[in-house]
């Protein structure tokens, strides 16, 4: 676990270790929610921010934020596109330059679910030649556990896991961890309880996750943060408008800015 009195970012060293990847296991979770809000968090705070939609069945961050870009990973694919060409910026103040990066993976024109082992690998080495332009980029990932999302998720930055409470999505996160962890022994593994009704609550899903890590896996994930449940998230993604500019103040608004603030 990382200490709140430690600086996350003191200790990066190569473009590859800014990136943090956002995974669960089980679609619902709420893991394109917190990947756009802690991108939001960090840019408040000042720091250069890119969010990547990795969803390549399902993307949703441009509904999420209502964005409505004409270019999209799908132009990248066909070789349209560099990824840095497809780049909209959401900003978060008017007054002044504050925002942060997106690259949006909608297609309008087909499924990038099932995109060859080769375009995936070739374009995360891209977006590890972006990350020498930014402090952090936000990887979204898709739910399952399949080649292609094991695959965007392996690399020396972090590894966020975001669990509810429900039961199947800590047994769905327990297996993402187990192939990220035996893919790479060394992966850097956070986890993230969301939605959670009370810290109870929380505290019995984090210790059952971390139990089964150490007894299976033999090592311990740390608790990077814990979420609340708040009607403010839904009434947001409702509005296609982060929670971060609506409700600043609301209680999951809270619980990611003080993840957010470990992290820089
Ligand atoms: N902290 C929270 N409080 C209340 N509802 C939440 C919270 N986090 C997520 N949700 C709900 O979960 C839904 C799924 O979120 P989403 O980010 O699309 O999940 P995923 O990307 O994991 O599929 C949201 O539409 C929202 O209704
Ligand atoms: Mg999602």
């Amino acid at each position: 676990m990382i200490a709140a009195h430690q600086s996350y970012r003191s200790h990066l060293q190569s473009a590859e270790e800014r990136l943090i990847t956002v995974a669960s296991g089980k679609g619902g979770v709420g893991k394109t929610w917190f990947s756009i809000t802690l991108a939001h968090a960090l840019a408040i705070n000042a720091a250069k921010v890119l969010i990547f939609d990795g969803d390549l069945g399902l993307a949703n961050i441009d509904i999420q934020l209502g964005l409505t870009p004409d270019r999209d990973l799908s132009h990248v694919m066909s070789g349209e596109y560099g990824l840095k060409d497809i780049i909209v910026r959401q900003s978060i103040s008017p007054q002044d330059s504050k925002g942060f990066d997106v690259i949006a993976g909608r297609s309008g024109s087909g499924n990038m679910g099932s995109l060859h082992h080769q375009a995936v690998t070739s374009m995360k080495s891209s977006l590890i030649e972006l990350a020498e332009q930014y402090d952090h980029i936000i990887l979204d990932l898709g739910a399952g556990i399949d080649t292609n999302v094991m695959s965007l998720a392996h690399h020396n930055g972090l590894t966020i896991v975001v669990v509810s409470t429900e039961p199947t999505s800590l047994t769905d996160a327990y297996a993402f961890i187990k192939l990220r962890h035996m893919r790479d022994p060394a992966a850097k593994i956070e986890i993230v309880v969301n939605n959670t009704a009370s810290k109870k609550d929380a505290d019995r899903i984090f210790e059952t996750l971390r139990k089964a890590c150490q007894n299976f896996l033999g090592f311990t994930p740390g608790l990077l943060g814990v979420i609340r449940h708040d009607r403010h998230v839904v009434d947001s993604i409702r509005a296609q408008m982060p929670i971060l500019t609506r409700f600043q103040n609301s209680p999951a608004s809270e619980d990611v800015l003080a993840i957010a603030r470990r992290l820089q």
